[in-house]
Order: structure tokens, then sequence, then C-alpha cells
């Protein structure tokens, strides 16, 4: 690919947007398309073009990226726009669905078409400087310039294995934050200063998880974690995920809220 490369990016979410962002400001031919059209506005300004449908953005795309919430969402926005892909096109699947649904999009897809599956590690801060970590599976030599504007890209081999390692890293992540949560509940409950309690964190072996449910400029809403988790349990027994899945989904006022503030609810 170069910089004439017609690119379509379909999901200008809290993630989706950022990404998206800089693939124009890399100056490669742009056409987005959102459920919610209001998101496309700032992007029509700086000359992308604004699709009606996801069959209209992707009909003249070479590399076609979705950045969308979850399995029933790309199920919908995919079989939405799979029959007009043009042989030779790549669909860079970058939503984090699990290898099951990637596997579902694959069949749904044209002969000549090929599938990657670029799950990301980071937040909303991190895609906007292309720090991400991604985790890319399938034959994506050719679209190594576009995924490297978006961070680190760690090869996991063939598709469906970068899904697969992204639902690995996040449920042990999630988890990982609800026990930071009970720590502090527990610490509370011992009457240590949480100053202290953090600074011991950070010097121990907890102290990446503890950077995480501490962390500032991250927006990782509490529903999507609870769809990861949920996603982990429906490919092994895992009674520490079921039960926090519980806990995610126990407040859902707070759906929406970064995934730090079950901190808070424990204590
Ligand atoms: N946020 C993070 O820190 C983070 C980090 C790593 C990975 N991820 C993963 O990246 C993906 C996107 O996350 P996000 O934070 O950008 O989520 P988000 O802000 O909720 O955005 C979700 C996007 O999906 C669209 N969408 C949802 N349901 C749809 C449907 N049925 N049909 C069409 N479009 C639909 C939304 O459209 P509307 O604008 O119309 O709602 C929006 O564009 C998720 O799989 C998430 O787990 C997130």
């Amino acid at each position: 690919m170069d910089k004439n490369t017609k690119i379509a990016f379909l999901g200008l979410g809290s993630m989706g947007g950022p990404m998206a962002r800089r693939v124009l400001a890399a100056g490669y031919p742009l056409t987005v398309w959102n459920r919610s059209p209001g998101r496309t506005e700032e992007f029509a300004k700086q000359g992308a073009t604004v699709a009606e449908s996801p069959a209209d953005a992707v009909r003249d795309a070479e590399v076609v990226v979705t950045m969308l919430a979850d399995p029933p969402a790309v199920r919908e926005v995919v079989g939405a726009f799979a029959s007009e892909l043009r042989t030779g096109t790549f669909l860079i699947e970058a939503s984090t669905i699990g290898p099951a649904a990637v596997a579902e999009v694959e069949k749904e897809l044209p002969a000549g078409v090929a599938l990657i599956d670029a799950p990301v590690m980071g937040s909303v801060d991190r895609a906007a400087s292309g720090e991400l970590s991604l985790m890319v599976g399938g034959e994506a030599d050719p679209v190594m310039p576009l995924l490297e504007l978006f961070g680190t890209v760690n090869r996991t081999g063939a598709t469906g294995t970068g899904a697969a390692l992204k639902l690995v890293l996040i449920n042990a992540v999630v988890n990982g934050v609800t026990v930071i949560a009970e720590a502090m509940a527990l610490a509370d409950a011992l009457g240590l200063p949480e100053d202290q309690v953090k600074r011991a964190m950070a010097a121990s072996p907890l102290a990446g998880i503890a950077g995480r449910a501490f962390a500032e400029g991250a927006y990782f809403p509490i529903r999507l974690a609870a769809k990861d988790v949920a996603l982990a349990a429906t490919a092994a027994s895992l009674p520490i995920a079921t039960t926090v899945h519980q806990r995610l989904t126990a407040h859902p006022e707070a759906a929406d809220e970064d995934l730090s503030q079950i901190v808070k609810w424990s204590r």
C-alpha cells in the first residue's frame, strides 16, 4: 500500500475516532461511516468522505478497518457490507470480539478478501498518540504501514490468533483490576493510608495492574470490560471471570464509567 491507498474506517467511537484521525492525518484518502452520524461531522470538515451506509463506505476501498463495540455490532456491519468488497481488499477487524466471531466474519467474506484480526491493548490516550499494542493475526504484510500508524504490531500467526491473544490479556487485566479493588477494600478495613498502599503496590509485582486500576487518561467503559470477560468465559471454564462479570454488571447505571471506577465500588 502507499499514501494513495483508499481506506474505509467504520466505527468512530472512543477508540475508532482517534484511530481514524491518525489515518486522515497521515494523508490517506479516507471514507468513514458511523451508526450515529454526529460522529462523522469533524471528519467531513477535515476532508474525509462520509458514507451513508456500510456498503457505500467500502465500495471503493482497498483496505477496510472496523472498530466496533462487540460481536453483534461486527456481525451486523460486516453483514451489511461484505457483498460489496472487491477482490484484493483487506479487512482489518480491530474490535475485541474473540476468535469465534472472527471465524464467523471470515465465512461472510467473498473469495479474494483477506481478513486480518488486529485487536488492540491500550486505551483512548494511546489510540490518539499511536501507541497501542496490536495483536495481529493473518497475512498482514501488505497493510503493515497502516497498522503501524496505530501502534506496535505483534504478529501472532494465523487469522484469529490476534483475537485469541487479546482475549487472554484483557480477561487477565479486567480480573486483575478487580483484585486491586478488593485489595483496597482490605487496606481500608485494616486502616492503612491509601497513599502508602499505592506506593507499596507500585513497588511490587502488582505494579502494572495497579497502574491500570488507578489510570487517569484511560476510558474503557465497564460495559466493554464485562463484554470481554463474558467472551473469555465462553471459551473456557473461568470461575474468576464469571464472578468478575457478575460484579461488573451489578451496577448497570455505571456501565459507561471507566473500569477504574470499580475500585471505588469496593470501598
Ligand atoms: N475503550 C478502550 O479503552 C478500548 C481499548 C482496547 C480495545 N477496545 C475495544 O475496541 C472496541 C471499540 O471500543 P470503543 O471504546 O471505541 O467503544 P465505543 O466508544 O462504545 O464505540 C463503539 C462503536 O461501535 C458502534 N456500534 C455499536 N453497536 C453497533 C451496531 N449494532 N451497529 C453499528 N455500529 C455499532 C458505535 O456506534 P455509535 O457511535 O452509533 O454508538 C461506535 O462507533 C471494543 O470492542 C472495545 O472492547 C476498547
